[in-house]
């Protein structure tokens, strides 16, 4: 893995451990293709998809609770909740896939 791409997953971490934005440095597209792959069998993951095996909240509910943010989402993916999969995804991989759950809501995250 190039020095530069390791540097970069540090920042993020950092970010995060700051408070800051994960949302900033993720890739809500990317996020959005790891949804697909991974989450589509329970959660609908964008409008375009009507049907899911259980009854897990649709990602655009998920993204209009009031107290969304991205941050959350992505530490809840690092220590998934116990009905889920434990996926094993990287910090990257679940901001990004938070980023994409922010970006269905209608207004932009704060
Ligand atoms: C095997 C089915 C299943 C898969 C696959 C799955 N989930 Fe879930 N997920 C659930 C269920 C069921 C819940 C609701 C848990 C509860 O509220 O008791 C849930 C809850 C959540 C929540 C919390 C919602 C809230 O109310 O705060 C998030 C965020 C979430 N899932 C994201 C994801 C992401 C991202 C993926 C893909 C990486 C994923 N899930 C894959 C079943 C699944």
């Amino acid at each position: 893995m190039p020095a530069y791409f390791r540097l970069a997953q540090v920042l993020v971490v950092a970010a995060a451990g700051l408070g800051g934005s994960v949302a900033l440095a993720a890739d809500a597209n990317h996020g959005g293709e790891l949804a697909k792959r991974w989450c589509a069998a329970c959660h609908l993951v964008d409008s375009t998809q009507n049907q899911t095996s259980t009854d897990a909240p649709p990602f655009d509910a998920i993204a209009h609770k009031s107290d969304f943010t991205p941050e959350k989402v992505a530490f809840f993916l690092l220590d998934p909740h116990p009905k889920m999969p434990n996926f094993p995804l990287s910090r990257n991989e679940a901001a990004d896939l938070a980023a994409y759950i922010g970006s269905l809501r209608k207004y932009p995250v704060q």
